[in-house]
């Protein structure tokens, strides 16, 4: 039974959300106890439905609850301690730097792959609840009815059929217009960016990234021979825009490679407002947008805000998308929103790869109009959410007190400090001696600066073995910690 609030607030939804607040702090309310129903909730406080949905959405956008399709909400089972904002050392680079530490990515890699590792260092969330059925018959019903094209050439740009398919996902799920013929079909996200990358900038540039940012762009940008600037983020909403506009007076910055919808390590998005205020920003200084949105259809609460695009109107921000963290990361199926780069995006794309795989192609459009992939992501989500809160709730009982945890609100990874002294490289190697595959922090940033950082993927069924290694990582950090 809920106790009376002390609430003296003049809102309505506001008093519900202090009532809730106070028994989540009195303990009345429970880590994972199911909140009283709206109607319940309407008599017990006096207020009518729509209040105390808008305070229960509200309380959703804090991190305090989270809605459980057709369950209800319930409080959020939350990590021993959030992560808050990253400590000053830990503040971004000042100066543009060649990337550091391949060798180590080059082990991370080699990691995932060894047999019968439990793959906690892999950003997969696909594995979670695998579309492999629904992706097989879509694909059988394409190669009946495509025969012999199926296993021909694409067009360079893409199938016409998933570029209609994925333009209307634009403008259905955000309300964005994009043309069809805008967008580029490319291998991956990963061929995307490189297309992005060498589109807008040339050997020597500076490109600024996020601080921790994902590995796999610190690997294009040294290949390409340019130089990367970190630029600091917050964990509430991803890239700090005063760090970002001092960057930006400071250095020639050619152009910058983030993401706007739960950023990889991270898990944070960009309100809204803030792409727009970034767009600005950056058309102000003439630097190009690479905006990296592979995790959009993700978010737990299934509300994907509008790209960074949304807010561009001269072809500033090229937005790179990819069906490899939604659907199939095999099938190598990504995309560029090209806007005025077309020409140019086209022919990187014909030298890289010619084209992309045409069956993928199909058997992607095939799956997206069916309705397939949104019942597939409606599933996937929750599968998510439940293993996210499983990870915290495991991490907190398992690992020392100090460690500090990122709060994911979609997605499959969670960003982990372990204490001061613990060398994530060392945790790294004596886990995949173990058969434990983890992400090191040092790897997220151009060079080495997360040493007691580390991401841990809750992308996979959830099962005893998973929770052990969690047992094992937290047992073996706290020995580190010892000396
Ligand atoms: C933020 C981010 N962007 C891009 C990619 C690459 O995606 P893909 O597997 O489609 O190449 C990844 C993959 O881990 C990623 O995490």
């Amino acid at each position: 039974m809920l106790q009376e609030s002390t609430s003296n607030s003049t809102f309505l939804y506001r008093q519900v959300i202090d009532l809730i607040d106070d028994n989540i702090d009195s303990g009345a309310l429970k880590p994972g106890d199911r909140l009283p129903s709206l109607r319940r909730m309407s008599k017990h406080a006096g207020v009518s439905i729509p209040t105390v949905r808008k305070a229960y959405v509200e309380l959703e956008r804090l991190r305090k609850v989270v809605s459980r399709p057709q369950s209800g909400f319930y409080v959020r089972r939350l990590a021993a301690n959030p992560l808050v904002k990253p400590s000053p050392r830990f503040r971004a680079s000042a100066r543009p730097v060649p990337i550091s530490g391949q060798s180590l990515m080059e082990r991370v890699y080699d990691g995932l792959y060894q047999p019968d590792v439990v793959p906690l260092g892999i950003a997969n969330p696909t594995m979670a609840r695998p579309a492999a059925k629904a992706l097989h018959r879509a694909m059988k019903r394409i190669m009946t009815r495509a025969e012999d094209r199926s296993i021909s050439y694409a067009p360079t740009r893409g199938e016409a059929s998933l570029r209609r398919q994925i333009a209307y996902r634009y403008l259905d799920s955000v309300g964005v217009t994009v043309e069809p013929d805008n967008i580029c079909i490319t291998n991956g996200g990963q061929e995307a960016l490189l297309i992005a990358l060498q589109t807008v900038a040339s050997e020597g540039d500076v490109i600024a990234v996020e601080s921790p940012t994902y590995h796999g762009q610190l690997e294009l940008i040294d290949s390409l021979g340019m130089l990367a600037i970190e630029v600091e983020t917050c964990p509430e909403d991803g890239v700090m825009l005063a760090s970002l506009q001092k960057t930006l007076a400071a250095h020639p910055v050619k152009a910058c490679m983030f993401s706007t919808t739960l950023s990889n390590p991270l898990g944070v998005s960009m309100t809204e407002e803030k792409r727009s205020e970034l767009v600005e920003l950056l058309t102000g200084h003439g630097v190009a947008l690479i905006e990296d949105d592979v995790y959009g259809d993700l978010l737990f609460d299934g509300r994907r805000p509008k790209p960074a695009l949304a807010y561009a109107n001269n072809g500033q921000v090229l937005t790179v998308g990819s069906f490899s963290k939604t659907a199939a990361p095999g099938y190598r199926i990504g995309w560029i929103v090209a806007g005025k780069h077309m020409r140019r995006i086209g022919a990187l794309k014909r030298s890289f790869s010619c084209s992309s795989g045409l069956l993928q192609q199909l058997t992607l459009a095939e799956f997206l109009a069916s309705g397939d992939y949104d019942r597939h992501l409606n599933g996937l989500r929750p599968i998510l959410q439940c293993n996210a809160d499983r990870m915290a709730t495991s991490i907190c009982r398992h690992f020392p007190a100090s460690t500090r945890t990122s709060c994911p609100v979609g997605g499959s990874v969670v960003w982990l400090e372990l204490p001061t002294g613990v060398n994530a490289e060392k945790l790294f190697d004596d886990a995949l001696a173990e058969g434990i595959s983890t992400a090191p922090g040092n790897i997220f940033a151009p060079c080495h600066r997360y040493h007691n950082f580390l991401r841990l993927s809750f992308g996979h069924p959830w099962s005893d073995r998973i929770e052990q290694s969690i047992k094992w990582l937290g047992h073996r950090t706290a020995q580190l910690s010892e000396g």
